[in-house]
């Protein structure tokens, strides 16, 4: 990819996304489940450009969403309502009224009081809410505290018992219909082990389901497949899926599973032009116009992103890879190698197709970057650099 000419002609710090990486991701996942009934419903959090999830909508996946906000991107997006399930720790009655008027495939529960809501909700409605409920499986998916949902000690979904209880009464409820189980037990997950005993977990207790007459129709495991940010393994996805697989034997139902990372993150590069270096007693630093509020998975998480120097590899030395904000926290890579750099040189930083953009801010006014979509060597402008007028625009009209 000519990084350079792309830096060039849509200034930086500027994200690009190859969408034939995104395709070929896709179809592997799915051609990985090709023995059975299957659904992928792509995460929209992990980015959620309208461009990304048309080019999804348009191979046939469905959506995995965490707010109205993205049930609607998705149906903006040209997606299939019936492919779309909305997930999320706590949502609101507004949202699940939306989601009920929008007639999606299923509304995925995460506790009991949520289930009353929407009951009453329904009825309000008149119609019978389609659900699935999060199951925790208590296992733990060994990975970043932060991105482990599945252990009792994490906020996210019921136990089993709980869980149980729930789909007895939402049975005998005239307004719920249960169609589904979930679960989801981390994100960046490079051990199949885990993902494959909470399959066997929701499984048996799926085959309990079906022995009350509970007809359980979409076994949802998540998302959760790691990627290489360094020199991490990747699961395979053919073990993946026979590994799930495996555990439903006699049980005809639709496998659902919800990648973000996956499909996303090794699609995206973020560009970023050097403005200056500097050093001091102890350390090179190089001053990029890129920062933590356009990436802030280093400051949160001290996530690891190869970096590289467009067009240059001499004369390597260690040094941090800073942001113009106002923190020590806002570095993009420490301790890495790049050789000496001038003001304009343009740096790769690699790896943030997921939750690169989408959890980018305004922090000190600073306007979010412009997208980029590359594909079969033609590139085009997929969002629009936001300018100071649009990072001022909700405010300016209430200053007095
Ligand atoms: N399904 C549910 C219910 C989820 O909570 C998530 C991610 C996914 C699917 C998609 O997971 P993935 O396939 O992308 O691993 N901001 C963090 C990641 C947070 C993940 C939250 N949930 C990061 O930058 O690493």
């Amino acid at each position: 990819m000519d990084y350079k000419n792309l830096a060039q002609t849509y200034k930086t710090p500027l994200y690009v996304y190859d969408f034939d990486y995104i395709q070929t991701r896709y179809l592997t996942l799915k051609n990985a489940f090709n023995a059975r009934k299957s659904l992928i419903c792509y995460a929209v959090k992990a980015n959620s450009n309208l461009s990304v999830l048309k080019h999804l909508a348009n191979l046939g996946a469905g959506f995995d969403c965490v707010s109205i906000g993205e049930v609607k991107r998705a149906l903006l997006a040209g997606a299939n309502k019936y492919q779309i399930i909305f997930s999320g720790v706590g949502k609101r009655d507004d949202e699940l009224k939306d989601a009920l008027e929008s007639d999606i495939l299923m509304i995925n529960l995460e506790s009991e009081a949520e289930m009353k809501r929407l009951e009453i909700i329904a009825k309000d409605l008149g119609k019978k809410a389609r659900i699935s409920i999060r199951i925790n499986p208590d296992v733990d998916a060994k990975t970043h505290p932060y991105i482990s949902t599945g252990l009792n000690e994490n906020k996210f979904g019921v136990d089993i018992n709980t869980g149980k209880k729930m789909y007895i009464y939402a049975k005998n409820s005239e307004y719920l219909d249960p169609v589904g189980v979930h679960f989801h037990i981390g994100s960046q997950i490079t051990e199949l082990s885990p993902i494959i005993e909470a399959a066997g977990i929701l499984a048996e207790f799926v085959r309990e389901l079906k022995a009350i007459e509970i007809d359980i129709k979409f076994f949802d495991v998540g998302g959760g497949i790691g990627v290489i940010y360094d020199n991490e393994k990747e699961i395979d996805t053919y073990d993946y899926a026979q590994g799930i697989l495996s555990k439903l034997n006699g049980l005809d139902v639709t496998v659902v599973c919800e990648p973000g990372r996956f499909i996303v993150a090794n699609a995206g590069v973020l560009l970023t032009s050097v403005l200056y270096e500097k050093f001091n007693k102890q350390k090179r630093f190089v001053m990029v116009d890129a920062a933590m509020n356009d990436l802030i998975r280093p400051s949160l998480y001290e996530a690891f992103h190869g970096v590289e120097l467009v067009g240059k590899s001499k004369d390597e030395s260690s040094c941090d890879i800073v942001g113009p904000i106002c923190e020590s926290g806002d570095f993009l890579a420490k301790n890495v190698m790049l050789p000496a750099c001038e003001s304009g040189d343009i740096i790769v930083v690699k790896s943030v197709g997921a939750y690169g953009f989408a959890m980018s801010g305004n922090y000190n006014t600073r306007g979010r970057a412009a997208e980029v979509a590359v594909s079969g060597g033609e590139h085009r402008l997929i969002r629009k650099r936001e300018s100071f007028e649009d990072v001022v625009a909700l405010e300016l009209e209430f200053m007095k």
